[in-house]
């Protein structure tokens, strides 16, 4: 492949559409985009720049196919047991009074609303609110719908939950008012935006994966500064942090760092 080619085009996607592609892992990125380029029957990265900017529809499929919006309710349940059996206790009795949530790269909105339907049944005294952001409009666009199919609901959700918090309508489920109005949906883009802070919990899981070291380290401290002493960062099951004392956290449990009380 041609690197200046390459690097053009990852320079036209950044103008065109604010994402930037060359802090992502560069191998796998060159892979997926050579894959969709090839795909497209574009015979290099000009000629798809160049159809990305005139063909909008285009500019969308790409742009869903480089972000990998796949998500799922309760993701690695038995993590999802500790954060209610372990780290919500703590968090609450630190904050009795009210709670700072943020998703981080919330894709199609499973996240937040597992974590909002979680602090609802299981804390029902606590005020709460969960910000829920991603880079990709459209995935934010449906989450904030909040339909889902009936079938990943199901093999999803606990029947608990389930049948307290969502509404079916025929081979759909839409999450309840109640867990909807607790999530506020933004785009956020997490290697270019300011981070909003105070938090007592930030889940952000299965997308540092794709991210270059250099940006991973970034946005460790990053997420550092955004908790509050004491609060938590959730990352995805093959995302552990090495050396976490390097970035002020101290391991609370596997997948779970406390940002330590300076
Ligand atoms: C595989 S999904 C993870 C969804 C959810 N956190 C989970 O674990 O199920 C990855 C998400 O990261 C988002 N994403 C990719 N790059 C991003 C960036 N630079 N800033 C914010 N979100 C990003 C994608 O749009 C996608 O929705």
């Amino acid at each position: 492949m041609d690197d200046r080619d390459y690097a053009q085009f990852l320079a036209a996607v950044k103008r065109l559409a604010g994402v930037d592609l060359a802090q992502y892992k560069a191998q796998q990125m060159r892979r997926r985009l050579l894959s969709f380029r090839d795909r497209h029957g574009f015979a290099d990265f000009a000629a798809l720049a160049a159809a990305l900017r005139r063909d909008g529809q285009l500019l969308r499929a790409f742009l869903d196919y480089v972000t990998i919006n796949v998500s799922a309710f309760f993701r690695n349940p038995e993590q999802w047991k500790v954060l209610e059996t372990r780290i919500l206790p703590r968090l609450v009795r630190e904050r009795p009074r009210a709670l700072a949530c943020w998703s981080a790269a919330c894709s199609t909105g499973e996240e937040p609303y597992s974590l909002a339907m979680l602090l609802l049944h299981t804390q029902p005294a606590v005020r709460f609110e969960v910000l829920a952001t991603d880079i990709d409009a459209s995935a934010l666009a449906r989450a904030e719908d909040g339909w889902y199919e009936a079938a990943k609901v199901r093999d999803e959700v606990p029947l608990a939950l389930r049948e307290a918090y969502f509404r079916p309508e025929g081979d759909r489920m839409r999450v309840d008012e109640r867990v909807r109005r607790r999530v506020r949906f933004r785009r956020h883009d997490l290697l270019a935006d300011p981070f909003p802070s105070g938090f007592d919990l930030i889940v952000c899981r299965n997308v540092m994966i794709y991210f270059a070291d250099a940006a991973k380290e970034r946005l460790y401290r990053q997420f550092h500064d955004a908790l509050r002493p004491g609060g938590v960062l959730f990352v995805g099951s093959t995302e552990q942090i090495f050396s976490p004392h390097r970035y002020g956290f101290v391991l609370e449990a596997p997948f779970f760092y406390r940002r330590a009380t300076e």
